[in-house]
């Protein structure tokens, strides 16, 4: 016992010198995956972040957003605008032809992080008997002067729905959200689809060049969050309850800010 008594004196003495250093309050939450900055309501690790935000990020190979559709490919957050910018690897383009699937988001995304407006779902190879080419044509528009047509003319990827109706091209249809939200792809009767984002700085640019992706806004829960990070905290919730926590190191959590409790608890 002797001899071992000396080493686990200086870990513990180490163990203790590292509980106190200010880095490891914020280690519990990772703040960043690759380049971009993970703040909040967005988190990594479970129990950071704001709790209707659970679960949306994973941080693998690169930063990804998780809808019950897939897993979709984080561009951008811009924590000014509040707006998050997601590319469906999946997805048509332009470039590439692929095989559709729906854009699902669960019903808390829908309503905290709905699509922009300025991104626009362009639903391509209809049926003539698809709802948007009938009772909803009215869901149909053309952004910046484009129209469907000018897909189908200039996308490498599109070309092929020409050919099959080699008279005029398959019926289309420029859309926004709520659209896909309420008719599934099946119910649209549509082959395939893209998005394309920044839809209001697209006049005059051709397809080939447009900004392909999903532009969302997100809201920010009211929870007393700025109070908690101005103490040196990270804003969290108990993983079980859902509560409000400010995490402020390895070993304390408070309600609101670091080194108060709150009365109400
Ligand atoms: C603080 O909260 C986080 C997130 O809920 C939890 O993982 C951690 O165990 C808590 N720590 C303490 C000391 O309660
Ligand atoms: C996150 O990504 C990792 C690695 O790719 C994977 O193992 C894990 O299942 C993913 N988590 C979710 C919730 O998709
Ligand atoms: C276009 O839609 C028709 C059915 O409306 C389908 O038979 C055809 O395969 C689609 N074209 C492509 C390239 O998927
Ligand atoms: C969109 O533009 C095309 C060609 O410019 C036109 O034929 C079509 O009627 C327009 N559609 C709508 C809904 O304005
Ligand atoms: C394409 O056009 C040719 C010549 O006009 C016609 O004979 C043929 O039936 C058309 N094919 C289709 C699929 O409409």
């Amino acid at each position: 016992m002797r001899p071992l008594s000396k080493p686990v004196t200086i870990i513990n003495f180490i163990v203790v010198l590292l509980s106190q250093l200010p880095t490891l309050t914020l280690s519990q939450c990772r703040d960043s995956c690759g380049d971009i900055p993970i703040k909040y309501p967005f988190a990594l690790d479970d129990g950071c972040g704001a709790p209707q935000f659970r679960r949306m990020l994973n941080c693998s190979t690169d930063l990804f957003f998780l809808t019950p559709s897939g897993s979709y490919k984080v561009e951008s957050i811009n924590y000014d605008k509040k707006t998050i910018v997601v590319y469906d690897p999946a997805m048509s383009t332009c470039s590439i032809l692929q095989p559709h699937h729906d854009f699902l988001m669960t019903d808390i995304q829908s309503a905290l992080i709905p699509p922009t407006s300025d991104t626009v779902f362009a639903l391509l190879n209809c049926s003539i008997d698809s709802p948007v080419l009938n009772h909803y044509s009215y869901l149909c528009f053309n952004f910046s002067s484009h129209s469907c047509d000018e897909l189908y003319g200039s996308c490498n990827a599109f070309r092929v729905f020409h050919m099959v109706a080699n008279t005029t091209s398959p019926p289309c249809c420029f859309t926004g959200y709520d659209t896909v939200k309420f008719m599934s792809m099946n119910i649209l009767d549509c082959t395939h689809y893209t998005t394309v984002t920044n839809t209001d700085e697209l006049r005059g640019i051709g397809p080939q060049d447009w900004v392909y992706g999903i532009k969302m806004t997100f809201a920010v829960p009211d929870s007393g969050c700025n109070r908690c990070a101005m103490s040196g905290g990270t804003c969290g919730f108990d993983t079980e309850t859902e509560g409000a926590l400010c995490l402020c190191s390895s070993s304390s959590n408070y309600t609101r800010e670091c080194g108060k409790e709150d009365d109400q608890l």
